[in-house]
């Protein structure tokens, strides 16, 4: 679905006309309404959500919420859709503006996953390789992890997902983020040269030959976050030369050897947890989005907090949720229009669910 242009009569308000508006459209909703913001929302943004998190705790809390009736998400596609999928029929979930995707969740779509599968199938065992998608994935590819044995999983909970898949089974098929794969299968031990292959869904086979589909435990997919492949070993080092004492902490979506350099890794709560929690006058060098690494050095002033890269842009897709596009569907919701709703067709829903589900069982 594409978004609509916005009435020029709020395209043109001024931020605190909006903030206005926006405050008497929320006590119109009440408890009708509750909205969700994830950490890499913009301060405009942030300061509205009734709960901030990552994807985990957004999707647990959509879910925990029966009684309000509209959803307002402030993230992306992927994540407006697991709140739909965990939600009541009477809820409506609605994402501010539908052009928020992910770039990383367009790396794998369902034909290229099922052309994967039915090869992988005619060159081992394919009933011995459990399927994992990373929540950051369109509602079809986890209908069909769920169809096919296995769960989703987050940066929160990824290392327990693949613990359980390899209970299950002797391989993984791990997508659409190779990194965060990778970073998971090799924090338990298994080899990223000698055990582990990317499968490319633009090469012939994958861009693999048997032996390695033989030899692998861990299957790859040829996908990645632009952002987080921003950060890089150079960074680090040179924070660590620049700043004496300096700790660092990045996204799971950075590369193997990015996470390997740091002092720690993991989702955006992890981050925020770690970096609050910790004693005044604490350094910190973030690997991960710039509105939530500047936010925490605002809202952490007894803390140096920096990102490593000093020339990080947002992430552009999240960054698309403008206070303009809050303020026009709350409008639409007091008016009684619901505008923008996410919505998982029924056949789709059924089998995503199971793979939400048994993550949000084993997390
Ligand atoms: P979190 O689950 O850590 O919030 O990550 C989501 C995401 O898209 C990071 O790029
Ligand atoms: Fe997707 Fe990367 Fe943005 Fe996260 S930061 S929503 S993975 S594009």
């Amino acid at each position: 679905m594409l978004q609509q242009s916005l009435p020029s009569e709020i395209t043109q308000l001024k931020p605190a006309d909006t903030d206005g508006r926006i405050q008497i459209a929320r006590e119109k909703l009440g408890k009708d309404l509750i909205i969700l913001g994830h950490h890499y929302q913009r301060d405009e943004i942030i300061k509205w959500a009734d709960f901030r998190g990552d994807s985990l705790k957004l999707s647990q809390i959509a879910g925990e919420h029966p009684e309000a009736k509209y959803i307002v998400f402030c993230g992306v596609h992927f994540m407006a859709e697991s709140a739909d999928i965990l939600t009541g029929p009477d809820q409506a979930v609605v994402l501010p503006n539908m052009s928020a995707g992910c770039s990383m969740a367009d790396m794998a779509n369902i034909d290229q996953i099922e052309d994967c599968w039915e090869s992988l199938a005619e060159q081992t065992d394919i009933t011995r390789v459990i399927p994992i998608t990373y929540v950051n994935s369109t509602a079809a590819l986890k209908a069909f992890v769920g169809k096919n044995g296995g769960a989703c999983c987050t940066s929160s909970n990824a290392r327990k997902i693949v613990e359980w898949a390899l209970e299950r089974g002797d391989k993984l098929l791990f997508f659409p983020d190779q990194h965060l794969g990778r970073n998971t299968a090799a924090q338990l031990g298994i080899d990223p040269e000698s055990e582990m292959l990317v499968w490319d869904p633009h090469a012939a086979n994958g861009g693999v030959n048997a032996k390695a589909i033989a030899d692998s435990r861990v299957y790859l997919w040829k996908g990645h976050c632009s952002v987080h492949a921003r950060f890089t070993t150079a960074q680090i080092e040179q924070a660590r030369r620049d700043v004496p004492g300096v700790q660092i902490i990045v996204h799971p979506e950075c590369s193997l050897d990015v996470v390997q350099a740091a002092d720690a890794a993991g989702s955006t709560e992890h981050i925020l947890k770690l970096v609050t929690e910790a004693p005044a006058g604490t350094k910190w060098g973030i690997g991960t989005e710039i509105n939530m690494v500047s936010r925490l050095a605002r809202e952490c002033p007894d803390k140096s907090i920096f990102c490593l890269d000093p020339v990080i842009c947002p992430c552009s897709t999240m960054y698309r949720i403008h206070p303009h596009y809050l303020l026009w569907c709350l409008e639409s919701l007091v008016n009684g229009e619901v505008v923008n709703r996410v919505r998982v067709p029924d056949d789709v829903a059924t089998h995503a669910r199971v793979a939400l589900e048994r993550m949000l069982a084993i997390s």
